[in-house]
C-alpha cells in the first residue's frame, strides 16, 4: 500500500484516475508531453524538503553541499546542450523566466516589440490581462494576413518607428520556422536587445532538427515540459555579459526559494536530450505533426499557414460552423484532449476563438507514426462531422482507446 492511500485515499484515487483519463485518451495538447518516469521520480523525492536562496556557493542556508552539485549538473548540462554562454535554471515556469528577463535590463515603462496574441504570442508578451503590460509598453506585430506568416518587413517598420528596448520573438501557436536572424538585424538597426521565447520548441531545437535561436538572442527563454519532455519549470539562457543581472532578476528579483526536485529533473531532461532515444522522439513529433496537417487538408480543412514546420498544427475552423470550443467539448467527448485556440482570422473580433491547436508531442512520446496520425484525422474529422451522432460518438471513443491501449504510455523515452 502506498503511502498515499493511506494518508488520504480520495486524493489517491483521483490521481489514479488522472491517470487512467491519461492512459485511455489521445493528448495532442501542444504544451504538454508525457515525461519519463525518472523525472516523475525525480519531482517526488527528497529533494522537495531542501530550502535555497541564492547560486551554488553563495546560499543562505547551510546543507547546500548536494543541492549545489545539482544545480551545477543542470547548469553545466544546459549550457552544453544549447550552445549558451550563460544559462539560469531557477525559474518556476516560463513566464517568471520572461519576467525576469525583463527586469534584468528594462526599466518600468521601457517598450517592447512582441507578437500579439490572436497571432500566436503568449500572454507574457504584454497581454492586456498579464502583469508584463502593466509594467512596460508593449507593441504588438501581427502576421500577414494573407499567407499568415510572420511579417518581417512589419517588424522592421514597428521597430524603426516605435524603438522598443527589446523585441521578443517566439511563440504559443505558431506552426513556422521563425527568421531569428532577421530579426536579430532588425533588432541591431534599432539598437534594441532580442528576446526568443522558444517555450514550446526547446525540444526540437534540443535535438538540432530546426534552428536554434541561440546565435541570434541576447536572451533566450523555454519551458521544460512541452516537447522538451521534463518536469515543470522554465530556463533563461543569454549571453555571458547578462549574467550577473539575469540572476538576481529571478533571485531576488522575481522568486524567492527554488525547487530543487525542478533543478534535478531539468539536469536529468539535459542529459537525456543529447541521447538518440529523444532525438527520435522529437523527429517522429515533427514527422506527425507534417502528416496530420496533410491529412487535414486533404480533407479540406483550413490550417493556418497551409502547413507546419514544428510540432503544431493550427486548424481555423471558421468555414466548419463549429466553434474552438464547440469542437474541443465534442473531441474531449470521444477521449481526443486538445484545446480551442485563437487563429489570425480572430484578430478583429476580440472574444471570438475559432480554431483549434493540435501538438503531436505526447502521440509520438507513445510511440505512434504517420499512420496512427492520419487514423486521428479520420476520427476527428468524424467527430466533428457527426456532434449530434451517439451512436457513432460511442464507436469513436471506442477506437481511441484501442489506439491508446496499442500505444501504452511509455515509463523510460
Ligand atoms: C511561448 C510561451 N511562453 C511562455 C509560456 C508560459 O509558461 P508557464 O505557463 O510555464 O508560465 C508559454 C506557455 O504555454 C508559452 O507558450
Amino acid at each position: 500500500m502506498s503511502y498515499l492511500s493511506k494518508d488520504d485515499p480520495e486524493l489517491k484515487n483521483l490521481i489514479s484516475d488522472e491517470a487512467n483519463r491519461l492512459d485511455s485518451t489521445l493528448n495532442l495538447i501542444a504544451a504538454e508531453n508525457h515525461s519519463p518516469f525518472s523525472i516523475l521520480e525525480i519531482m517526488g523525492s527528497v529533494l522537495n524538503t531542501k530550502t535555497i536562496e541564492g547560486y551554488p556557493g553563495k546560499r543562505f542556508h547551510a546543507g547546500c553541499t548536494n543541492v549545489d552539485c545539482i544545480e551545477s549538473l543542470a547548469i553545466d548540462r544546459g549550457k552544453s546542450l544549447f550552445g549558451a554562454e550563460y544559462i539560469n535554471v531557477q525559474p518556476h515556469s516560463g513566464t517568471s523566466a520572461n519576467l525576469a528577463v525583463y527586469f534584468s535590463v528594462l526599466n518600468i515603462g521601457d517598450r517592447i516589440l512582441a507578437m500579439s496574441l490572436p497571432s500566436g504570442g503568449h500572454l507574457s508578451h504584454g497581454h492586456l490581462a498579464s502583469i508584463t503590460s502593466k509594467c512596460f509598453d508593449f507593441t504588438h506585430y501581427k502576421l500577414d494576413p494573407k499567407t499568415e506568416l510572420i511579417d518581417y518587413e512589419q517588424i522592421r517598420n514597428f521597430a524603426h518607428s516605435v524603438k522598443p528596448k527589446m523585441i521578443v520573438a517566439g511563440a504559443s501557436s505558431y506552426p513556422r520556422l521563425i527568421d531569428y536572424k532577421k530579426i536579430s538585424k532588425i533588432a541591431k538597426e534599432v539598437s534594441a536587445l532580442f528576446l526568443t521565447d522558444m517555450a514550446h520548441l526547446a525540444g526540437l531545437v534540443a535535438a538540432k532538427l530546426i534552428p536554434s535561436p541561440v546565435p541570434y538572442c541576447d536572451f533566450v527563454t523555454f519551458t521544460c515540459y512541452k516537447t522538451m519532455m521534463g518536469g515543470r519549470g522554465g530556463i533563461i539562457l543569454s549571453k555571458k555579459k547578462y549574467g550577473k543581472k539575469i540572476d538576481s532578476a529571478v533571485f531576488p528579483g522575481c522568486q524567492g526559494t527554488s525547487a530543487v526536485n525542478l533543478l534535478a529533473a531539468k539536469a536529468l531532461i539535459f542529459k537525456l536530450a543529447a541521447e538518440e532515444k529523444f532525438i527520435s522522439v522529437q523527429k517522429m513529433t515533427l514527422k506527425n505533426a507534417k502528416a496530420m496537417a496533410q491529412a487535414f487538408m486533404k480533407k479540406g480543412y483550413h490550417i493556418v499557414s497551409k502547413g507546419t514546420d514544428n510540432h503544431q498544427v493550427l486548424i481555423d475552423l471558421s468555414s466548419k460552423n463549429i466553434s474552438g470550443k464547440a469542437a474541443e467539448n465534442c473531441l474531449e467527448k470521444v477521449g481526443i484532449i486538445l484545446n480551442r485556440n485563437v487563429v489570425p482570422n480572430d484578430a478583429d473580433n476580440p472574444g471570438k476563438i475559432s480554431g483549434i491547436r493540435i501538438g503531436t508531442g505526447a502521440v509520438s512520446a507513445r510511440g505512434m507514426g504517420e499512420l496512427q496520425m492520419r487514423q486521428i484525422v479520420d476520427l476527428m474529422d468524424t467527430t466533428l462531422s457527426n456532434r449530434g451522432e451517439k451512436r457513432i460518438l460511442s464507436e469513436i471513443k471506442e477506437e481511441v482507446l484501442k489506439l491508446c491501449q496499442s500505444f501504452p504510455i511509455k515509463k523510460s523515452i
